[in-house]
């Protein structure tokens, strides 16, 4: 079957695309998701829920977490078919729920982002407007993307009111890889969503139950620390509004762990992980971020802790580069930055942005309107889990 990518599921729901030939009733889709499965494919780690649509919420029954084959999966595409479809496989084997749904989340560089200011038209007529002003500007066959707008808002302009649209443009052939590589792992693909709208989606949600929401009327930013690279994206009242990939990851610190300590990086890793359980980055950096230049280090150790310190320390400055510029570009200051992924687990590390960029920081928290099982850490959920949580929603 080849895949074709109809219209959204909800017009205000922009870069959710339905996976399939036909359009369904929308009552019928919704009666079809009640149960279904979510995934997030990372470079270190795959994460999946099942989760279970109820009135006004959503009742996640299960968490999985899968390590992705090595090199298996490569800036949101599959690179590695036979090796993603093998751990897929096992992933599957241990959800309890006979369903096959698949609701799928993805970050690429890959993907083309952009924003335009459009004249006030019948929201029909914005994807053709958008597709026709991307093919006009950007140098690429725009037949090989599927383009998805998303409203972001009125703006003024003069004194005419216009429209500020994102646009994502997704390569086809990376849907079409992704819908081989789940039909073949025995899943039944059904919808495709961007992090970045998958966490609007989150926010846009407890800004509609949760009348005492910390997200209405801010300004904020979510940071997603992955392994391979982290992705800074701005939400203004719940919207969506601008988003940068950053190349940094918990994979550099595995990568001079391994270096001085002369280990393989699944052991630097464990070293990693054993290290922040023990010390926060405030106290790490407190005593070896800042060495006078030309310090001969006392022990192997002593120099790893450096470099560790000296990584992190980049981290901050290249966040702070794209927030310099988003508040220049956008002139509007940031009220709080929320941080999850698994770099977001490192001990401390919301601290140490707060004082290295001088804006409130903090790690971004279960949202209440969930529902979760006994077994499932809902503490964590959303450093885990927070993309294939958002990408479940529909609004
Ligand atoms: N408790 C912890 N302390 C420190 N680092 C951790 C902890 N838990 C996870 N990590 C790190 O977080 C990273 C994995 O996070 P995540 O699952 O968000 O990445 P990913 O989605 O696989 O990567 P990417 O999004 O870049 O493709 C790894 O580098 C892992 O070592
Ligand atoms: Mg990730």
């Amino acid at each position: 079957m080849s895949l074709q990518l109809t219209a959204p599921f909800r017009k205000s729901d922009g870069r959710t695309v339905r996976l399939g030939k036909k359009k369904a009733p929308e009552k019928k889709q919704i009666a079809k998701l009640k149960v279904a499965l979510s995934l997030d494919i990372g470079s270190r780690y795959t994460k999946m829920l099942l989760g279970r649509q109820k009135a006004g919420s959503l009742f996640i029954e299960q968490a999985f977490t899968a390590n992705t084959p090595e090199r298996a999966y490569e800036d949101g595409t599959v690179a590695d078919a036979a090796a993603l479809e093998t751990m897929l496989k096992s992933l599957a084997a241990r959800n309890r729920n006979m369903t096959k749904d698949l609701i799928f989340s993805i970050e690429s560089t890959k993907i083309i982002k952009r924003e335009f200011v459009i004249p006030q038209i019948p929201e029909e007529d914005i994807l053709g407007l958008v597709t026709y002003e991307m093919m006009q500007y950007l140098p690429i066959d725009i037949s090989e993307y599927t383009v998805q707008p998303n409203i972001i808002g009125g703006v003024i302009e003069g004194d005419t009111e216009k429209t500020k649209v994102s646009v994502s443009a997704v390569p086809k052939n990376i849907i079409q890889s992704y819908q081989k590589l789940f039909t073949a792992a025995g899943f039944k693909p059904v919808s495709m969503d961007i992090n970045s709208n998958s966490v609007e989606k989150l926010l846009r949600f407890d800004i509609m139950r949760n009348p005492a929401s910390e997200y209405i009327n801010k300004n904020v930013v979510f940071i997603d620390m992955g392994h391979s690279c982290s992705n800074v994206s701005v939400y203004e009242n719940g919207r969506y509004q601008f988003n940068r990939t950053i190349e940094i990851g918990g994979r550099g610190l595995d990568a001079v762990i391994a270096d001085s300590l002369e280990i393989d990086p699944q052991k630097a890793q464990n070293v990693k992980k054993e290290l922040f359980s023990q010390i926060s980055v405030p106290e790490l950096d407190e005593k070896y971020g800042n060495m006078p230049s030309g310090y001969q280090s006392q022990s192997i150790y002593e120099r790893t802790l450096i470099d560790i310190m000296s990584v992190i320390r980049q981290w901050a400055a290249q966040v702070d580069k794209v927030l310099q510029y988003m508040t220049r570009s956008r002139e509007k200051k940031i009220d709080k930055i929320y941080i999850y992924g698994g770099g977001s687990l490192i001990k401390g590390i919301s601290e140490f942005f707060e004082q290295k960029l001088g804006i409130k920081t903090a790690s971004a928290s279960a949202l209440n309107c969930f529902e979760y099982g006994q077994a499932v850490d809902a503490r964590h959920i959303i450093s885990t889990h927070g993309n294939a949580l958002g990408a479940f929603l529909r609004l």
